[in-house]
């Protein structure tokens, strides 16, 4: 048995860990992460954030060819699915980002310790017959898919998220059972590429915990687009033969049982935190009732010298909120001290359009008793908008009624994601709808939608 001794070793290498790991070498701490896949990035690099986008820009460039060139004046034969060449794209993309990481953990020093962790003692992980030892240990294991009572996934009928990334062909039919950011993000990239795509919702809405207002209008648009919706609806059974997928469903409130024939189910119903093997409770570390790593202010596990980020603790399962940990743990580790802003933590669903979210919903403002307004712009009058036939949606923005200080902000439209880190930026600086609206926004932008709704929330709107 050999034996290493570091300050940080760090199990799992998705962007909770990687960044982490990343962030303490240049802190000058010795590191090492420890991860069992063949290659580095955890679920969001190697079966998720990242496969997933590769796949969602080309089914809409091929949506967009076959939908849209016309309006644009653009005549071109009928474009054809290439569905081994798209999926050789997104394994490229897949390939190019995991050893983007591996470059840098060579540029950085970090020692990769193949294999899967599992910890021995506060100061020790045993990886195969090896065992290390290190300062400080910390769990970044992310999440897994969670699944339902009465339904297997086998990966080729009925699929979680990482078997919707790589189906061997399009099917005729395919049912999502779960309506949130998954659900919709690879519903839309079946339903592109020519699935008849039915989505199955638990809740009478889509997209619990964002803005309702979008989470509707995304509805409406995905409908025009094909997609169908059953919502406050519960699948409670589903049988497979090699004809395909039965699915028993009832009214979310009880009621009379209907089945749906699919080729192939999606379950994208949440995840779950991944701890399995970990030694957890050999040695102590204490969870909470859903299973998440209970850590306290500075990511610290009740054991000595044991700490926990990303999707393993409490908070949103979002990559960029554990590459925010990863950071401020090192930081803390290193002496220095770090803070996270959780109310500032935008949320983005890739579809066409995009959903993006920061700060207060008007639900939770409601409940606080917080005296708000809203101004709201669409994108329909915007120039720019107009010009690339993407005038759907509108941006929200929630401001304080007295100080004009914006508490959120919550957009659906063309390049939400983008647009809303201006939002994020002002926020963070606690600055006002007039701090944003009196700041020169270039023309023609998209950004002039989120100045037009920040004048609407202080004053007045210039083109409405
Ligand atoms: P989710 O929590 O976003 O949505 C799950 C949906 O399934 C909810 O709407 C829920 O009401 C519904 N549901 C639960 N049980 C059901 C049942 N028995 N029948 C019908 N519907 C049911 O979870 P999702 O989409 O699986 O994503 C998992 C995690 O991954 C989330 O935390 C999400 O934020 C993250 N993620 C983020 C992405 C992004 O930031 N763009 C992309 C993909 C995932």
């Amino acid at each position: 048995m050999s034996q290493s001794n570091y300050d940080v070793i760090i199990i799992g290498s998705g962007p909770g860990g990687y960044v982490c790991a990343i962030k303490c070498a240049q802190l000058g701490m010795k590191t090492a992460v420890v991860e069992g896949r063949e290659s580095l990035g955890g679920t969001c690099l190697n079966i998720g954030c990242i496969p997933s986008k590769a796949l969602l820009h080309a089914s809409e460039r091929f949506y967009e060819s076959k939908n849209q060139f016309k309006d644009l004046g653009i005549d071109i034969s009928a474009p054809k699915v290439n569905l081994k060449a798209m999926m050789k794209h997104k394994d490229d993309v897949i390939g190019a980002n995991t050893q983007g990481i591996e470059f840098l953990f060579k540029k950085n020093k970090i020692d990769w310790l193949k294999g899967w962790g599992k910890i021995v003692d506060e100061e020790t992980v045993q990886v195969g017959d090896k065992k290390y030892t290190a300062k400080n240990i910390i769990i970044a294991t992310g999440s897994d898919v969670a699944s339902l009572p009465n339904i297997t996934i086998d990966e080729k009928q009925i699929v979680s998220s990482e078997g919707a990334l790589k189906l061997p062909k399009v099917p005729k039919s395919l049912v999502v059972i779960g309506g949130g950011v998954i659900g919709l993000e690879m519903g839309a990239v079946w339903s592109r590429l020519g699935a008849k795509v039915t989505v199955i919702e638990y809740l009478d809405r889509l997209l619990p915990g964002m803005d309702k207002d979008c989470a509707k209008e995304l509805q409406k648009i995905m409908e025009k687009k094909g997609i169908d919706f059953k919502l406050s609806t519960k699948v409670t059974n589903a049988k497979t033969d090699k004809n395909g997928v039965t699915l028993e469903m009832e009214p979310a409130a009880g009621g009379k049982a209907e089945t749906l024939k699919a080729d192939v189910v999606l379950v994208a119903v949440g995840r779950k935190p991944y701890t399995e093997g970990l030694g957890l409770e050999e040695v102590g570390v204490e969870t909470d009732n859903r299973g998440r790593i209970k850590t306290g202010d500075v990511f610290d596990t009740n054991i000595d010298g044991i700490y926990a980020i990303g999707d393993v603790i409490e908070g949103a399962m979002l990559a960029h909120k554990a590459e925010e940990e990863g950071v401020v743990l090192a930081e803390m580790l290193a002496g220095q001290s770090g803070h996270i802003n959780y109310n500032l933590i935008p949320g983005v669903v890739y579809t066409h359009p995009e959903v993006a979210s920061i700060g207060y919903l008007e639900e939770q403002l409601k409940e606080q008793g917080v005296d708000y307004k809203i101004g709201k712009f669409p994108y329909s009058a915007n120039g720019r908008a107009r010009a690339m036939k993407a005038s759907e949606g509108f941006v929200k923005i929630i401001t304080h009624a007295k100080t004009d200080k914006i508490l959120g902000c919550h957009i659906i439209g063309a390049e939400a994601g983008t647009l809303i880190h201006e939002v994020a930026t002002v926020m963070e600086f606690g600055g006002s709808a007039e701090d944003l609206a009196r700041t020169c926004h270039a023309h023609p932008t998209l950004n002039e939608v989120v100045k037009e709704a920040a004048l609407a929330a202080f004053d007045k709107p210039i083109h409405m």
